[in-house]
């Protein structure tokens, strides 16, 4: 194993989660979410419904057809337009200051964002930019490059006006491996780069390795580049790369717009497959239904790590309490909060079940298209049973796509993840159960698109599923209203915060 060793950034409730995950234990503890797929939970009792009041009313939910064409119908024209293409491109250096080459940990999200980076940071020193490494991770071990994952030729020629890029280094260099920065001390490995280090500290401590060496191979480099005080056609470049630049590969956007069109004309994969789909989707391109995607990412590890009780009863919280000490051995502590006291201040992570709730006090119905955009659920079966009850029309990858059309992606965490990322950027409406990198990713893709996306207000959910009196009316009222502004309107980026989560006002101008 490398021994680069990289630290996660990033704040927020969950900060630091993924760094810190182990990967032995995890692959049989886990169910995979599917309709046809049993349930390999021994450890827990079935877990109850926590909200049984709240359910029940939801269950019996009637929704106003005011209330429905309001949530559907798309978000109201906010005078924003994007500028990723800044006005005055500087134009591509004469020569070359050498190779830029980085090795990028995490998951697809936290990779592509190190990716925009690594071109802005390319751009900063005039450097070529050898295409990005993307590091195996230990707990999704998926191997896939990133030409695997996105396509090249369209990465490099939407960017040559801004950065060279090149697929390999050049034979001179070829000694500049992996396995190189392994195995000893490297004059041009650049190891001590500070989080968000500004635009100087790359000319200061970079630019001299490549004009040494012609080479300078960064590592680790997540988060580490400013997203304060830099020039603003270096934002726009990182903008145009997150948005423009970087698409999957053919086969991940066909397989991501066959599940969009089923979706949309309420076909399922045991209605008809193949080319028939085609054909019929052409013929009933008018009654194009809508869909939500929820994004329920409720691992294990979400769990444990954030403490709160979600209802197991105690063998749950035993099994979590014991997984938190082997896994974290005692840099998570059971936390000095109170259970209450973690959910009012809104950082327990939406179980399906509140999920669910929060859905139907908004007024989704029980027509609802749901595509679930997540593949592991603690406790499996039985949680995601409430939230499908409220949601008969709940579909997954597995569940609209066949074991054929899903061989390609199959077991690939990254490729799965890509599809779920096209699928979940074609909807009409996303929605995430927990903070964290895919969250950030869809609300900065989507608001650059102009994209509805609910962000859950979690300290107002965590109050209302503590008063254990409260009616569903009562429910729904302070739902709605807490969520009225939080459903894609444009927020400004303010310092420190990231411009691939909120790319205004850097990327977008009003119009
Ligand atoms: C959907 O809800 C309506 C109204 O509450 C109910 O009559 C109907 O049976 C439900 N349909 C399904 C499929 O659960
Ligand atoms: C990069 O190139 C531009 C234009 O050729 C030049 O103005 C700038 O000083 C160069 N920067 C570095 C770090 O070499
Ligand atoms: C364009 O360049 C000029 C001067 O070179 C600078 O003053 C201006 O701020 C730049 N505009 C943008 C949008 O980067
Ligand atoms: C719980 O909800 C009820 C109404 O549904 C309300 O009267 C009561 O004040 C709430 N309790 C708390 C502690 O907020």
């Amino acid at each position: 194993m490398m021994k680069l060793k990289y630290q996660n950034h990033r704040g927020g409730a969950f900060a630091g989660l993924l760094v810190l995950l182990f990967p032995i234990l995890l692959p049989s503890l886990f169910c995979p979410l599917g309709h046809a797929s049993p349930s390999m939970l021994s450890e827990l009792n079935t877990p109850k419904p926590r909200h049984s009041r709240l359910f029940r009313s939801a269950l019996q939910r009637e929704s106003s057809s005011l209330q429905l064409s309001d949530l559907w119908s798309p978000l109201d024209n906010q005078g924003w337009r994007t500028c990723a293409e800044s006005k005055n491109v500087t134009a591509l250096p004469e020569k070359s200051e050498g190779y830029i080459q980085v090795f990028l940990d995490g998951g697809l999200n936290q990779q592509r964002m190190g990716i925009c980076d690594a071109v802005a940071v390319a751009k900063i020193l005039n450097a070529t930019l050898v295409i990005p490494y993307l590091e195996v991770n230990p707990v999704w071990r998926d191997s896939s490059s990133f030409m695997d994952i996105f396509d090249v030729d369209h990465f490099i020629n939407v960017l040559k006006d801004d950065v060279s890029i090149v697929r390999e280094l050049p034979d001179e260099f070829s000694w500049s491996t992996r396995e190189y920065y392994a195995t000893a001390i490297r004059a041009t490995r650049i190891k001590t780069a500070p989080a968000h280090a500004s635009a100087n500290w790359y000319l200061e401590n970079v630019l001299p390795v490549l004009q040494g060496y012609g080479i300078a191979a960064i590592a680790p480099f997540s988060h580490r580049l400013t997203f304060d005080n830099l020039a603003m056609d270096i934002q726009r470049l990182r903008c145009k790369v997150n948005f423009q630049a970087l698409v999957f590969v053919p086969h991940i956007r066909a397989l991501g717009d066959a599940l969009v069109s089923r979706l949309r004309y309420h076909q399922s994969k045991t209605e008809e497959t193949g080319a028939n789909y085609l054909q019929r989707d052409v013929g009933r391109r008018n009654s194009a239904g809508k869909f939500v995607v929820l994004h329920l990412r409720f691992d294990k590890d979400m769990a444990a790590h954030s403490a709160c009780d979600f209802g197991g009863g105690k063998a749950e919280n035993l099994a979590l309490a014991k997984y938190r000490q082997v896994i974290w051995q005692g840099r998570v502590l059971n936390s000095q909060f109170t259970d209450e006291e973690l959910r009012s201040q809104g950082r327990c992570p939406l179980t399906p079940e509140e999920i669910g709730l929060l859905l139907a006090a908004l007024g989704f119905d029980n027509s609802t298209r749901l595509y679930l955009a997540s593949h592991k659920v603690y406790g499996g079966e039985a949680r995601i049973s409430t939230l499908q009850q409220l949601f008969p029309l709940m579909e997954n990858k597995k569940s609209l796509a066949s074991a054929d059309e899903r061989s390609q992606i199959k077991g690939k965490a990254s490729l799965l993840a890509a599809v779920d990322y096209y699928v979940s950027m074609h909807s009409d409406i996303f929605i995430s159960a927990s903070p964290g990198n895919m969250h950030n990713a869809m609300v900065g893709h989507r608001t650059y698109e102009s994209l509805k996306t609910i962000r859950p207000n979690m300290a107002l959910l965590g109050q209302l599923f503590l008063n254990k009196s409260i009616s569903w009316l009562d429910f729904q009222q302070a739902v709605v209203e807490g969520h009225t502004n939080r459903q894609g309107q444009i927020r400004l980026r303010k310092p420190k915060q990231s411009i691939y989560t909120y790319p205004a006002p850097d990327c977008m101008s009003q119009a």
